[in-house]
């Protein structure tokens, strides 16, 4: 296939603290892989899955993957994760055969993000040509344009030096951002190979090398599961979707 989507799914999930590997707990009875990966089987074009687990659980995640795939065809690949999630993401870029032109990094604790979302940020990364940027500018770097699902933050924003309270953040000038994020590949794995110092996402990466990064509107339904919390709330939203 020409596009490929690496789910990142190594992380313990120690915030949550229920004892096991994050993307193996499970959200209203199915695994938080396994919903993550099911909506990834339903995209219209082929789309190659690489699956980043736990170094312990490879057998049980490749089984997780057959099941769930189904009698959807195409390249899978599930391989062992890393101590953070940058080595994790760079573990799942080296298995993509060459042929694949555009790569989206997902993080299976967004289980319930749309499949729209994923399809918006393709058509995104497919429409930022290399060698040229959107706005006419040279693409000295020849990494192409990055892709970031974002929403407007809500929040009034405070800068703080410890409790003290600095100053208020123009939050207009401000996004959250989502996964899955999108590069062409080539361009992403150079700059992973180029990065010195870890970034908290793949854009970040990015733009680190000098790519160029564009937004596309995010979705609620893509937050993180993180705490407890975050679980109620994607139990929730799995009830209403079923209702
Ligand atoms: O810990 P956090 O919620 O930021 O993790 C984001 C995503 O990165 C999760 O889907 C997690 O499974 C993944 N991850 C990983 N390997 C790590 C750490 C995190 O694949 N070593």
């Amino acid at each position: 296939a020409a596009r490929a989507v690496v789910v990142v799914a190594a992380g313990s999930g120690t915030r949550l603290g229920i004892g096991t590997a994050k993307a193996f707990v499970p959200v209203a009875g199915e695994l938080m892989l396994a919903r993550a990966l099911r909506t990834l089987f339903t995209l219209a074009e082929p789309t190659t899955v690489v699956v980043v687990a736990p170094a312990d659980r490879l057998d049980e995640c490749r089984a997780l993957v057959a099941a769930v795939a189904g009698a959807a065809v195409g390249y899978t690949a599930v391989v062992p994760g890393g101590a953070d999630r940058h080595a994790s993401v760079q573990a799942g870029l080296a298995v993509l055969p060459d042929s694949v032109q555009a790569v989206l990094v997902h993080d299976a604790a967004r289980c319930l993000t749309p499949a729209s979302q994923f399809e918006r940020v393709f058509a995104a990364v497919a429409s930022g040509s290399v060698g040229a940027l959107p706005d006419g500018r040279a693409d000295a770097d020849g990494l192409g344009v990055g892709v970031v699902p974002a929403l407007p933050v809500v929040d009034t924003v405070k800068r703080v030096e410890g409790d003290r309270v600095v100053g208020t953040v123009d939050r207009s000038a401000l996004v959250g951002v989502q996964t899955p994020q999108g590069f062409p590949l080539a361009g992403l794995r150079r700059a992973y190979a180029l990065a010195e110092q870890a970034e908290t996402d793949d854009a970040g990466v990015f733009q680190a090398a000098g790519g160029t990064v564009r937004t596309v509107a995010g979705d609620a339904d893509a937050f993180k599961i993180t705490t407890r919390w975050d679980l109620g709330r994607a139990e929730a939203l799995v009830a209403e979707r079923a209702a």
